[in-house]
């Protein structure tokens, strides 16, 4: 995990570069996290390593407060926070190892909000298919725990409005053109057999009980 606070160190992959294969490449993933992940990184710490002021904000702090910050330094601060968290959420719900959904508290939201799996796939790709531009197609869930998918261009997130991340899927060219050039239908098929639907749903789980334990406060 990515030390919470200034200066931000790179998330560990819990896989090598090679394991997503056939699905992603080893040139696909290393260059995605070797230059691009670790560019944002590099360019955050960049940012407020003259801003001793924030050194203990965390990547939450500092997207949710962006306007709190000098206006000489916010722009570089949402890009780059937005990319380094938006590339954690990436990299964290992939794995190489064929995930099915188990039947948990995730999968009946997912048939409750989507009607079925199938509903939820269907859509997801609908919006990657449609989406214009580089950013992400997210699963989010509001506080009260509905799911919704949603697109962000660049490195938005979520975030700013009270919806909490389950799932993206990066849609920059640098994520897949390497290994599939312009056809991105090609690789969000391929990128469907990676998701890592233990680590969604202990999102999700996280999320819902932390709730349910405000409400009872
Ligand atoms: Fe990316």
């Amino acid at each position: 995990m990515t030390k919470l606070t200034y200066p931000f160190t790179p998330m560990p992959l819990r896989y090598r570069f090679n394991e997503l294969e056939p699905y992603l490449s080893e040139e696909v993933v290393s260059t995605h996290y070797e230059k691009h992940y670790k560019s944002y990184i590099n360019k955050l710490n960049e940012t407020l390593n003259t801003f001793p002021r924030y050194h203990h904000w965390t990547l939450y702090d500092l997207i949710l407060n962006i306007y709190q910050l000098p206006l000489e330094i916010q722009n570089q601060v949402w890009v780059n926070a937005g990319g380094v968290y938006n590339h954690e959420l990436y990299f964290a719900t992939m794995t190489p190892y064929n995930q099915q959904i188990k039947d948990n508290l995730l999968h009946k939201a997912l048939n409750n909000y989507f009607g079925s799996m199938e509903g939820f796939e269907e859509l997801f790709k609908r919006l990657t298919t449609e989406f214009v531009g580089s950013g992400y197609v997210t699963l989010v869930a509001s506080p009260f725990g509905e799911l919704r998918l949603m697109t962000t261009i660049n490195q938005n997130t979520p975030l700013p409005y009270r919806l909490f991340p389950l799932l993206t899927i990066d849609l920059w060219e640098h994520s897949y053109y390497l290994q599939y050039q312009n056809n991105r239908k090609e690789y969000v098929n391929a990128w469907f057999n990676l998701i890592n639907w233990e680590e969604v749903s202990k999102r999700y789980q996280y999320l819902f009980f932390r709730n349910v334990n405000c409400l009872k406060q």
